[in-house]
């Protein structure tokens, strides 16, 4: 295949399963996110350690330790953040780690908290090692230590903090530092969410966004979601869109299933990229297992964008399985796309 039609291939307006947000999502998102601990559905084991957590800070009269949720795009990090601070009472101060490009960014942020307050760091990987160097008195000793002046005369000034806690997020707990991941006190990993969970965030939705959707419509959109509550929500609006586009009153099954085949979403949820990267993997790139760069650049993606945000959910869905030596697709991904095998071999 030449890279001509590689390239004209991958591009999409569309990117309805693209699990990272869109600017014009953002806003709708916000009116989405569930605003207490009661609301939030799934990650049954995480909620629960929260629950002491919070709990256990409040009992104290104190600041919640700090906190870092990790986990694929969509799955409710920056709403939990948020759910942090309403549970103890305590404003929420938000950046992200790109924002923070140099240490007088993160002073100026920090010495402007109120005690009590939480401070969301997201993409808290992408914090430079200078920055995270004047994060790790701040967080073990609420202190920060200032150079006033150049040379010479330049002096220390230590800042005392007030006592706040830092929550952080990350797509990976693996390219946080650990010496920053090790000034966590609670570290939450959230995973992909089950059919039944997802079907209770759409009803939610549905309910928030005035949608009129049977009870099989909302599995069916579930089902399709990737196990991510944000392409579940993208979904739905989708789904909404087609159904007024038909002048229907009530989004059934078949409205929801025609919708979603109309923007090319299959009964598993994948998408365009996902059944490039499979047609690589049971094609040209069959013979062998492939490293994530490659497999990426055939695919016209950042191999961040292939690993975070595609790759959990082919692995869950059993479709790829990752190698010492590289990705190799399933049985079952030969059989979805219909490809027959070349010499046996499969897994
Ligand atoms: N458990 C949940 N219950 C209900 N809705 C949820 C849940 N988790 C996430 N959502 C919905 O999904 C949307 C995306 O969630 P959120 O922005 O918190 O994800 P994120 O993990 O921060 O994503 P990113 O990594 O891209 O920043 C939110 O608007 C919210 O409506
Ligand atoms: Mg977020």
């Amino acid at each position: 295949m030449s890279r001509r039609e590689i390239d004209l291939d991958s591009t999409h307006d569309e990117r309805v399963m693209m699990p990272v947000a869109t600017e014009s999502e953002r806003t709708v998102e916000v009116s989405l996110r569930p605003p207490t601990l009661d609301d939030f559905i799934g990650q049954r084991d995480l909620i629960g350690h929260l629950r002491i957590v919070l709990g256990a800070a409040r009992a104290r009269g104190q600041h919640a330790d700090h906190l870092l949720f990790a986990g694929p795009p969509g799955l409710g990090k920056t709403s939990l953040a948020s759910i942090v601070a309403a549970e103890m009472g305590s404003n929420l101060r938000v950046t992200s780690g790109p924002v923070l490009s140099r240490p007088g960014d993160l002073v100026a942020l920090v010495t402007d908290l109120q005690a009590g307050d939480v401070l969301f760091i997201d993409e808290i990987h992408r914090l430079s090692r200078t920055v995270e160097e004047v994060l790790y008195p701040a967080m073990e000793d609420r202190r920060i230590d200032v150079m006033i002046g150049r040379g010479p005369s330049a002096r220390s000034l230590r800042l005392e903090l007030p006592s706040f806690t830092l929550v952080g997020a990350t797509t990976r707990t693996g390219l946080v530092a650990a010496p920053l991941r090790d000034r966590f006190g609670f570290v939450g990993q959230l995973d992909l969410y089950d059919n039944d969970e997802l079907r209770q965030i759409v009803a939610r939705s549905a309910a928030l966004l005035s949608v009129p959707l049977s009870g099989v419509a909302d599995a069916i959109i579930a089902s399709r979601s990737r196990g991510t509550p944000r392409i579940a929500n993208r979904l739905l609006r989708r789904v909404r869109d087609v159904a007024a586009m038909e002048g229907s009153s009530l989004v059934d099954a078949s409205a929801a299933a025609r919708a979603l085949d109309l923007f090319g979403v299959d009964v598993f949820g994948l998408d365009k990229i996902d059944r490039r990267i499979l047609s690589l993997l049971t094609g040209q790139f069959s013979a062998t297992p492939v490293g994530i760069t490659t497999l990426a650049h055939a695919c016209g993606e950042e191999p961040s964008t292939i690993e975070d945000a595609y790759e959990p959910y082919l692995l869950r869905e059993g479709f790829l399985i990752r190698t010492p030596r590289g990705r190799v697709a399933t049985e079952k991904a030969y059989r979805h796309l219909g490809v027959v095998p070349r010499g046996g071999g499969l897994v």
